[in-house]
């Protein structure tokens, strides 16, 4: 049954909240063609994102978080239109943004912007960290040279980097400086929006910190929204206002970080939270869940639901029927047969676990 839209505007979905949000991502869908052969012929495809739907609004964090190849950068790069979606919308302040043009899409390039997991390998070994720094400047025509060299000291003032570093080339840095770099870069045409791509997975685990708190710093400061990136939950959590979890290229549990933690409804945001070593007294009886298997593949991902495979919950429906993101409930969106019949039920089927707060 779809739902009108003033009535999904009322409960906020996942694609239609109250407000209008700065992004709002619908049925996003991104599938790449196998090319085989001399001739080219395509062979198949890979569905790396599914149907994806979320929206984003000012000065929030969305957590976006699954195992490696289950399509987390394809949404980001997709997002921002580096990768031509091959279904849905893409809103950005209501403006559909999905069809522009790369001269259209020129002011939103400016608003969007992109960080990314390997700050060595993004940043153009031949060219200054200033140079890098201010070549958005450049490229788009703001301000003359001497505004420029202003701009970008100032920027790299603001993320920590002394400004006599200008000169200096990327393997002069170490990673966390070149994180900083990036980022110094990323905020060079004042965005609302920035996507990190696993920014700080590279890093070690003390910088990874202090680059959390610098993002987050940026975003009291600058009012930024952030689609944030990572295989492990405990590198976002902190800064996440919200979290979506995807599996085979679909978000299958999205809410806000409490509500996540303290009752998953999805059985693979179950098992993802319990590889979190968090040494909270509600999680401290937490017990692994191992999942069996490997995550199938996205050329042939499995009927219904992805994830039944490894599920320790499936039933039959699961392995014939896509179960629908639904809020199950209040903000809190789980695509699982588990919770068809009615209210949100904690999971605690094969090892009568105890769970979170029942101890
Ligand atoms: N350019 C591409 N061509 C073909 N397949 C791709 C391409 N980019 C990504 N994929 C495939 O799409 C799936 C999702 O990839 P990706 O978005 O990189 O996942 P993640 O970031 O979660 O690790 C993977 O199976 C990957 O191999
Ligand atoms: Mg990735």
């Amino acid at each position: 049954m779809s739902v009108p839209p003033a009535q999904r505007q009322a409960n906020g979905g996942p694609g239609a909240p109250e407000r209008v949000p700065l992004l709002a991502v619908d049925n996003l869908e991104k599938r790449f063609p196998i090319v085989k052969g001399l001739f080219s012929r395509v062979s198949g495809q890979v569905h790396a994102v599914d149907g994806v739907s979320f929206h984003i609004h000012a000065g929030e964090t969305l957590g976006l978080v699954g195992e490696s190849g289950c399509g987390k950068s394809t949404v980001g790069r997709t997002l921002l239109k580096l990768l031509e979606p091959t279904a849905g919308t893409i809103r950005v302040a209501g403006v559909d943004i999905t069809a522009l043009d790369a001269k259209a899409m020129l002011p939103y390039r400016k608003r969007l912007q992109m960080i990314y997991q390997d700050p060595y390998a993004s940043l153009n070994p031949r060219m200054s960290a200033g140079q890098i720094v201010g070549e958005p400047l450049i490229i788009h025509g703001m301000g003359r040279q001497t505004e420029q060299r202003e701009r970008v000291a100032s920027l790299f003032e603001r993320v920590g980097l002394r400004p006599e570093l200008m000169q200096a080339f990327p393997h002069e840095f170490s990673g966390g400086q070149r994180q900083r770099i990036g980022i110094a870069r990323a905020l060079a045409l004042n965005p609302e929006l920035i996507v990190g791509d696993e920014p700080v997975s590279a890093l070690d685990v003390s910088i990874q910190a202090q680059i959390i708190n610098l993002l987050m710093d940026l975003q009291d400061e600058y009012k930024l929204s952030y689609l944030l990136v990572a295989h492990d939950l405990a590198v976002i959590e902190h800064i996440s206002h919200r979290i979506a979890v995807m599996y085979l290229g679909r978000i299958v549990e999205m809410t806000d970080k409490a509500s996540l933690f303290a009752m998953p409804l999805h059985p693979y945001s179950e098992a993802l939270l319990s590889a979190v070593p968090i040494p909270r007294a509600s999680a401290r009886r937490r017990q692994r869940v191992i999942l069996k298997g490997d995550v199938p593949s996205p050329i042939n991902p499995p009927p219904g639901c992805h994830f039944h495979t490894r599920c320790p919950y499936a039933h039959a429906r699961c392995r014939s029927e896509r179960p629908a993101l639904r809020e199950v409930s209040p903000r809190h969106w789980a695509a699982c047969h588990l919770h068809d019949a009615g209210p949100a039920l904690p999971l605690a089927l094969p090892l009568a676990r105890p769970r979170p707060g029942a101890a």
